[in-house]
């Protein structure tokens, strides 16, 4: 018995999807926003024919702080126009090229049932407009893009969108509602590198884009231009990915979602913390703010995130609920960090010795932070892994070749005092200041030989390059 019933009711929901149960009534233009805006929701319970205007433009426009880059738009923006129909409508689409464009396009929309989506229905000319109809049988939110040879192209030069298809009863109610859609771009010059780039089509087929964005450029989603929301208040993010070629791990910082229509099907999820939005698909998140604060949009691939742009603000204000969350509400403390590359100890402005004894106490210092974790603070090393420093007559042998390791590193077998060992050593990145003061230290202890290094040496050895140091303290 229970059994029929939900046979019935899977029947009844299929029916639902693929059969929209009455005939489109009436003609409206369909409100088209721009990113981050979404078109109110429908509230007609019944289908209508629904004229679409779609203008394609070629438009140069801010990709980050000083950057510009010739995005190819639907209606201006990257993404392009947020469509809102209903199931069951009858959408009458006209895309229009633009005079001013070098190119022709057209689209695919993932929301139609035929041949291309509508991508060689829709072929325009520069100064020319082709117009197609399609029924949206399912409903979802879909990813349109142009696919005009070559597609990949075309997409990553901004030319997607998305377009939601309500169900017939629309979507459950909720305060706000915002359109953030992911892209990747492939410029010539890295991360942050002023001036116009020109797309580059090598780098793209690598898969190896500078700039991972929402919504088109770095920052239009922070800032003054945050999304933002009350306490208490529900908010539902229509959330897309026009690639061209990486998914995305898409994480708000400080949320969980209450409910996700995984990929925008239309059975939500409850509680997720990170959702995969693919390239080429789209996803619906929603949840309660319930504290003041900034939530931090992020994919959580996080270089991404930090380096390459993708990362925007929602900010909630109101009241504090300390049983929610009692910490310390510190605004914008996620702060893009830039494409710069770092390395790891960062090279530090080095102290300058005046006196032998002074290089010594610098030298000791940077000794503690750098080389005491391997070759212990008494410079005994560990028997087998990292050799010892004091007594050593591998180190009191050669002092030009202890200022090659500590600068370029050192691998294969060693022998110090009668013990091989066969680690590796990395170059450490240190100033010629701090090698001749961590150096001079290590020579004044533990018996070793007392030689004093100066930065001048260093310099020299650093200028000549690495060299192959000798493997024994034999000479
Ligand atoms: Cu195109």
């Amino acid at each position: 018995m229970i059994f029929r019933r939900a046979q019935i009711v899977l029947v009844m929901a299929l029916a639902t999807a693929c059969a929209p149960s009455a005939k489109p009534t009436g003609t409206e233009t369909a409100v088209l926003t721009a990113p981050p805006q979404v078109p109110p929701p429908i509230t007609r319970r019944q289908p209508a024919t629904v004229v679409v205007n779609l203008e394609v433009s070629e438009r140069t426009m801010p990709m980050a702080d000083g950057v510009e880059y010739t995005f190819w738009t639907f209606g201006g923006t990257v993404p392009g126009s947020f469509i809102r129909v209903r199931q069951g409508d009858l959408v009458e689409f006209h895309l229009n090229n633009h005079p001013s464009s070098a190119n022709p396009h057209n689209i695919d929309l993932h929301a139609v049932t035929g041949p291309g989506g509508g991508a060689s229905s829709s072929v325009v000319a520069p100064g020319h407009t082709a117009t197609f109809r399609f029924t949206a049988l399912n409903p979802g939110l879909y990813v349109y893009h142009c696919a005009t040879a070559p597609v990949g192209m075309h997409i990553a030069n901004g030319m997607y969108g998305l377009i939601l298809v309500e169900p017939e009863n629309g979507l459950p109610k909720v305060d706000r509602e915002y359109y953030v859609m992911q892209g990747d771009f492939y410029t010539r010059d890295p991360f942050g590198v002023a001036g116009h780039q020109p797309f580059d089509m090598r780098k793209a087929i690598r898969e190896e884009p500078e700039y991972v964005l929402f919504n088109g450029a770095a920052g239009s989603l922070t800032g003054d231009k945050a999304l933002s929301a009350q306490v208490g208040e529900t908010v539902r993010l229509f959330v897309g990915n026009g690639g061209p070629n990486l998914v995305s791990s898409f994480h708000v910082i400080g949320e969980i979602f209450d409910r996700v229509y995984r990929e925008a099907g239309s059975v939500p999820d409850a509680n997720i913390q990170t959702t995969l939005v693919p390239a080429g698909g789209a996803s619906i998140v929603d949840f309660k703010v319930e504290v003041p604060g900034t939530l931090i949009l992020v994919d959580h691939a996080l270089f991404r995130a930090f380096n390459k742009g993708a990362l925007g603000m929602l900010t909630v204000t109101g009241a504090q609920d300390s049983s929610v969350f009692s910490g310390r509400i510190a605004e914008g403390i996620y702060q893009p960090e830039g494409g710069t590359v770092q390395v790891m100890p960062d090279a530090k402005a080095a102290a300058v010795a005046s006196t032998p004894a002074e290089r010594r106490t610098f030298g000791q210092r940077t000794y503690q932070q750098t080389c005491a974790a391997c070759h212990q603070a008494d410079g005994r090393g560990i028997v087998g892994a990292f050799p010892p420093l004091a007594g050593s007559d591998y180190l009191n042998a050669d002092p030009t070749r202890a200022i090659q390791i500590v600068l370029f590193g050192l691998s294969g077998p060693v022998t110090v005092n009668g013990q091989q060992y066969n680690s590796v050593m990395p170059g450490q990145v240190l100033s010629d200041e701090d090698v001749a003061n961590v150096l001079s230290y290590v020579y004044s202890q533990w018996g070793n030989a007392g030689t004093a290094v100066t930065p001048e040496q260093v310099k020299k050895v650093r200028a000549a390059g690495p060299v192959r140091p000798t493997s024994t303290a034999a000479h």
